[in-house]
């Protein structure tokens, strides 16, 4: 059966979803779901599991235990192509753009409109850069030039060209994966600006990054990964933020460290906290 049709049914849903690879268990008993106009951020250490998981989500790999579903219907996705086609887009760290080109044709790479029929059917370059110019725009981007090289952008606003692409073309969900990661201050505060537009444009957006700050800043639901479980699934009003951060610190394990990093010289364990100050599940203060 269809779930219900409420304006926040989850679009995606996972139901103690597992991965393996080989012998490998990268993923257990994994539930989530994201729901339109909010922004689920899955937060986790290296090897956490993280971009397996959204790897499943987008089509890339299959999922071995449990289920997923997308509008409520189980699905198995065999390509990438199959998740897009339900609405599914997801924005590599590594853009796939031509640096030399300009924003409007990166905007349309691979979707190029054209004009007339066979064979004079040409690109309609006019179009392209005036919808390219007004989804920006949309978008809250201020470009002075849609005719420049995507090349000579800032890294966040080609985060931003990606993300504005990706709800022109029509996505529900947006997957981000670490869009922040090689980023400064300001410019994750870019990529953090339009992450909150295309949530207010009422797409489910997957957000993954290291930096519980910034899914702090932007997060309706955090989902924590350690070791290929969930730790932790919390909508915002039930964890704070230094709840989010020792979770992902790994608490106790930190506090470890510090005491061994103490007898090193020259490392300043000033400012990692105390064992006392983590106790393994934070008591729930607000
Ligand atoms: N193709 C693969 N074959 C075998 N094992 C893999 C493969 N991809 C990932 N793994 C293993 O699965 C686990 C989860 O890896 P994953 O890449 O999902 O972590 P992550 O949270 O994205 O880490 P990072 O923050 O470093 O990107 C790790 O133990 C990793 O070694
Ligand atoms: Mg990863």
């Amino acid at each position: 059966m269809a779930q219900s049709t409420a304006d926040d049914a989850p679009i995606v849903e996972l139901h103690d979803m597992g991965k393996m690879y080989g012998n490998i268990r990268a993923l257990r008993g994994i539930d989530l779901a994201v729901r339109p106009g909010r922004v689920t951020c899955v937060l986790g250490d290296n090897g956490a599991g993280k971009s397996t998981l959204i790897k499943v989500i987008s089509g890339l790999h299959q999922h071995d235990e449990g289920e997923y579903r997308v509008d409520g219907e189980p699905v198995r996705f065999t390509t990438p192509r199959e998740a897009l086609d339900r609405g599914i887009a997801t924005v590599y760290q590594d853009l796939a753009v031509v640096p030399l080109m300009p924003v409007w044709r990166n905007f349309f790479l691979g979707s190029e409109i054209t004009r007339g029929v066979w064979p004079l059917r040409r690109l309609d370059i006019e179009r392209m850069k005036k919808i390219a110019d007004e989804e920006l725009r949309a978008m809250g981007i201020e470009l002075d030039d849609i005719d420049r090289p995507i090349g000579t952008l800032s890294g966040g606003q080609r985060q931003s060209v990606a993300i504005a692409r990706a709800v022109y073309f029509g996505a529900r969900v947006l997957i981000l994966d670490e869009p922040t990661a090689a980023l400064g201050v300001k410019q994750s505060g870019v990529v953090l600006k339009y992450i909150a537009a295309a949530r207010d444009r009422g797409l489910g957006v997957i957000f993954i990054t290291h930096n519980p700050h910034h899914a702090y800043m932007v997060g309706d639901h955090f989902a924590v990964l350690r070791l290929g479980a969930l730790e932790l699934s919390a909508d915002r009003g039930q964890v704070s933020l230094e709840e989010l951060t020792n979770h992902m610190a790994g608490g106790a394990e930190l506090a470890a460290l510090k005491h061994e990093l103490a007898q090193v010289r020259g490392v300043d364990v000033e400012g990692l906290p105390e064992e006392t100050e983590l106790p393994a599940t934070p008591a729930s203060s607000s």
